[in-house]
Parts: structure tokens; C-alpha cells; sequence
């Protein structure tokens, strides 16, 4: 039996699974670590806590599985995005916590950039907007707060990682320091369209190239693990960002097939081709994960808030006493009367990028029951889904392209029945859920197999990718298209709220 160890490290836990060569879940363990927050848009991990809890998942995930490290053929890590760490190259020491993807300590940052014109500059190399979710300006902010940071990194000894690149180093016994495209396309320092770091960027955001990773494609031996951690020392031979992970996992692996991540909020990407394309949509470019040196890119779009609505449902209106409830309640009506619902509690992400936009709710009548508020908020989350992925396919048409033709769910609420069956019934194409919906996970065990000669091929892994439920639109189409239009118009209410 040939095994594969995925090491996922999320924003709120680490996981580690097994899989078997067939894609199978074999075993899986997980555990949370603390978030920190110093002050009110701020957040931080302490990187010893992501290390920790990913090696105590992976000897847990192992010995459940009830087999030896000797037995795995190799590991593959997959991240949560942008999480900056700076460490000592000689102690090995970080020199301030982590700060998480979600932290906005960088807008000043951000805003200046924007101010002095560098945003198309920075769109043109890196396919992002300028804003503090990526990595460049927390780099900055620790440099210039961590005691002694300057001098550090003029003596070289600085090192800068995203997740990946820390648990390497670490699985590694600091032996190596480097990345893959998808992670470093999240830096807003990495020129996706040469798969090179920008020197130009590196020199406007004053970060010395002494900090950088190496950076490889996603399906590579990165480094062998040191012995004494697992038991044997494994390959680490595949390294993605969950998302990108998470698309590959779904073999999406040409222009044109996308994938939703149904989580607090959803990650929606499509796979564009070789071809690095600029949206005219509202979306951001990014690096897919990238098996050989051929460039791949994809479109993403996010949904802050996704899975979190049902979160406010439970701890902010007391509608519900768990989260599972919602189905239920959402279920005792046919429809939601009318009400419409847009958790814009932080504003709204792509595509319409509005900071001030704040949640509201519309269509209220006297009717109007909780129950209807629950559907109306599971709702809001194929809603918005939908925006973007008419935004991918308005740009995928733009490029000569044809519109996406299904959209494959994973994540936590793809289990959702009602939930996808909206989703396609919006979208007007099928919502297609397969058998494994671990798929970030699987993701970085494929492009650990595919370094490893555990899979020869793309083809041979897309065969692997079977469908579990495929979700048929019922809705007519102009009834469809109505609610969207409704849709837009209680955002352009949020908007002004
Ligand atoms: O870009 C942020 C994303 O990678 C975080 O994913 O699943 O850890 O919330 P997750």
C-alpha cells in the first residue's frame, strides 16, 4: 500500500490525513490553536502553535492510520494564504508572531501605495489589488517593529516565510527555506507572469531580498523531513495554498473548470490556462498550483462572509442553539417571503469591494418569521457565490473563452442539500459535489504523489475525481435571473447603508 501525508494548516487548526493512492481518507487528526488578537483589526498566530499542533496531527494522523512514517511516501503541505512569519536564520527563532491574512494593520501602507499610483504597476506583476490581506506590508510592519529587525536583516540573517515555507523549515531541521508559485503569488512581491520576485517591488516596500524563500512549482521535492520527528525521513514534495490546493484537488486543471469553498466565508477560483489574464470584473489573478515549471493561473474571488452568517444567526440574533439547525428551520418554508439578506458585516469583498457596506436585511413584512431570516441568510451565501462566478464567466467570455459549464463544492456547508440545490438553481448550471470533499487536503497529496511517481499524470489523477452528487437548476431561468436582479438591488442597499 502506497500512503500520502496532506499537512493542512488552516487559520483556526491544523489538520493532518493519510490518504491512500486512490485518494482514499485512510486516517485524519486535527487540533485548534489560540488566535490572538492585540487590537481591534489585528490578528496573530504564534508560529510555535502552528508547528506544534501540525506535527502532534501528523504523529496522530499516522499512528490512527496505524502505519509508519517509513511508510509514507511523502508529505504534502497546504496553508492558509499570506500568514506572514520572519524568523532568525540562526536561531531559528521567529522574531514576532504571525500576522494572519485577515489582520489590517497594513492599510496605511496600502493607502499610500494607492496614492502614489503603484496600484496598475502592482496589478500588472502580481495580479492583486493593493491591500493589506497579502503578505508585502506585513513584512514591512514587522521589519520595522521587531526589536533589532533592521540590523538583523542587513546581516542577512532574516528569513521570511508564508506558512509553507515555516513548516519546511522546521520539517527540515532548517534546512530549507523555500516556497511554491501559489503561496509566493500571495506576497504582492512576486511577479506571477515570470515566476520571479519582483526586484522593483522589493525595493518600493523596502524588503531585502536576504529574507526570500526559493521558489519551486507546487509538485517538487522540496526537502526531506528530519528523521527525528516523524520516526523516517519523508519527502516533502508538494507545497500549495489551500485554495490553489483545494482547485487542484478538484482536478480542475484547465481554463474554465472552477471550484467554491463552502467555509466562514467561500473561495471561489476558475482555472484560466496558461495565459495570465487581468479581470475586468472585479476579481484578482493568481498562480494555480503549478505541477512543472509551465505557468498556471486562476481567478479567485472571495466571499467574507460565507458559513459566518450562520455563526451570526446562532451567537448574534439567537435564532438557533447549534449551527446544524439551520436546515432545518430554513426548510419549515417554502421560500424566504421575499426577504433578503446581505451580511455585509465587513463590508463586501469581490466583486463589488465596497469597505463601508454594512449587513442589511430587506423585504420585511408582517409575514415575516425567523425562519424566513434563516433561509433568507443561507441564501445570501449562493447569492453572492453567484455574483462571482458571473463575474468569472464574464471574464472567461471577454478572453475568448466560453462561460464556466459546472461548479464543483467543497468545504463544510457543500453538505448543505438546500444550499446547493439554490446555488444551481441561481447559477443555471450544475453544482457538482465528489466523494472526497476534503479536497485541499487531497490536493497537496496529489502534487506530493505526482514528485513522488505515485501518479504519472494530470489525466490519471482527473479519473481519481468522482462525482458524489451532481445538483440540477429546477428554477426557470427568468425567475433566476429576477432574483439576482433583487440581489443587486438589496446591495446597492447595503452599499448606502
Ligand atoms: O487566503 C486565506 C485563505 O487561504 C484562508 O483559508 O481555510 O484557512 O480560512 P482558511
Amino acid at each position: 500500500m502506497t500512503y500520502l501525508l496532506a499537512l493542512d494548516q488552516g487559520t483556526s487548526s491544523s489538520r493532518s490525513i493519510v490518504f491512500d493512492a486512490d485518494g482514499r481518507t485512510v486516517a485524519m487528526a486535527q487540533r485548534e490553536f489560540r488566535q490572538i488578537y492585540p487590537q481591534p483589526g489585528w490578528v496573530e498566530h504564534d508560529p510555535e502553535d502552528l508547528w506544534q499542533t501540525q506535527l502532534a496531527t501528523a504523529r496522530e494522523a499516522l499512528a490512527k492510520a496505524g502505519i509508519t512514517a517509513a511508510q509514507v511516501k511523502a508529505i504534502g503541505i497546504t496553508n492558509q494564504r499570506e500568514t506572514t512569519v520572519v524568523w532568525n536564520r540562526r536561531t531559528g527563532v521567529p522574531i514576532h508572531n504571525a500576522i494572519v491574512w485577515q489582520d489590517r494593520r497594513g492599510e496605511p501602507l496600502c493607502a499610500q501605495l494607492r496614492a502614489q499610483g503603484h496600484a496598475e504597476t502592482i496589478r500588472q506583476s502580481t495580479g492583486l489589488v493593493v491591500d493589506a490581506y497579502f503578505s508585502a506590508t506585513k513584512i514591512r510592519w514587522i521589519l520595522d517593529h521587531a526589536p533589532g529587525a533592521h540590523i538583523a536583516a542587513a546581516h542577512g540573517d532574516l528569513a521570511f516565510g508564508t506558512v509553507d515555507s515555516w513548516l519546511l523549515w522546521k520539517l527540515t531541521g532548517g534546512r530549507v527555506h523555500a516556497t511554491d508559485v501559489s503561496n509566493a503569488a500571495r506576497t504582492m512581491l512576486f511577479d506571477i507572469r515570470h515566476n520571479v520576485w519582483d526586484h522593483e517591488l522589493l525595493k518600493l516596500l523596502h524588503v531585502p531580498d536576504s529574507l526570500l524563500p526559493a521558489v519551486h512549482p507546487s509538485s517538487h521535492v522540496f526537502g526531506e523531513t528530519d528523521v527525528a520527528l516523524l520516526g523516517a525521513s519523508i519527502p516533502v514534495a508538494g507545497m500549495a495554498g489551500d485554495q490553489q490546493s483545494a482547485l487542484f484537488g478538484q482536478a480542475c486543471f484547465s481554463a474554465g473548470l472552477a471550484k467554491n469553498t463552502y467555509g466562514t466565508g467561500c473561495f471561489m477560483l476558475m482555472h484560466t490556462g496558461a495565459q495570465f489574464r487581468a479581470s475586468q470584473n472585479g476579481l484578482i489573478t493568481t498562480a494555480a498550483a503549478q505541477p512543472d515549471t509551465t505557468p498556471g493561473y486562476a481567478l479567485e474571488g472571495s466571499v467574507f462572509i460565507g458559513g459566518a452568517v450562520v455563526q451570526w444567526l446562532r451567537d448574534g440574533l439567537r435564532a438557533i442553539s447549534s449551527s446544524s439547525e439551520v436546515q432545518g428551520l430554513a426548510e419549515s418554508v417554502p421560500d424566504a417571503g421575499g426577504v433578503l439578506f446581505v451580511p455585509a458585516f465587513t463590508g463586501l469583498g469581490a466583486p463589488y469591494w465596497d469597505t463601508n457596506a454594512r449587513g442589511t436585511i430587506t423585504g420585511l413584512t408582517r409575514g415575516s418569521t425567523v425562519a424566513h431570516i434563516a433561509r433568507a441568510a443561507l441564501e445570501s451565501i449562493a447569492f453572492q457565490s453567484a455574483a462571482l462566478l458571473q463575474a468569472m464567466s464574464r471574464d472567461a467570455v471577454a478572453g475568448g473563452g466560453t462561460p464556466v459549464a459546472e461548479l464543483r463544492v467543497d468545504g463544510g456547508a457543500c453538505v448543505n442539500n438546500l444550499l446547493m440545490q439554490f446555488q444551481a438553481d441561481l447559477l443555471g448550471i450544475p453544482v457538482v459535489r465528489p466523494q472526497v470533499t476534503e479536497t485541499t487536503a487531497l490536493g497537496a497529496a496529489y502534487l506530493a504523489g505526482l514528485a513522488t511517481g505515485v501518479y504519472k499524470s494530470l489525466d490519471e489523477l482527473s479519473a481519481l475525481w468522482q462525482v458524489e452528487r451532481r445538483f440540477h437548476p429546477t428554477l426557470p431561468r427568468e425567475r433566476a435571473e429576477a432574483l439576482m436582479a433583487d440581489w443587486a438591488h438589496a446591495v446597492r442597499q447595503a452599499s448606502a447603508a
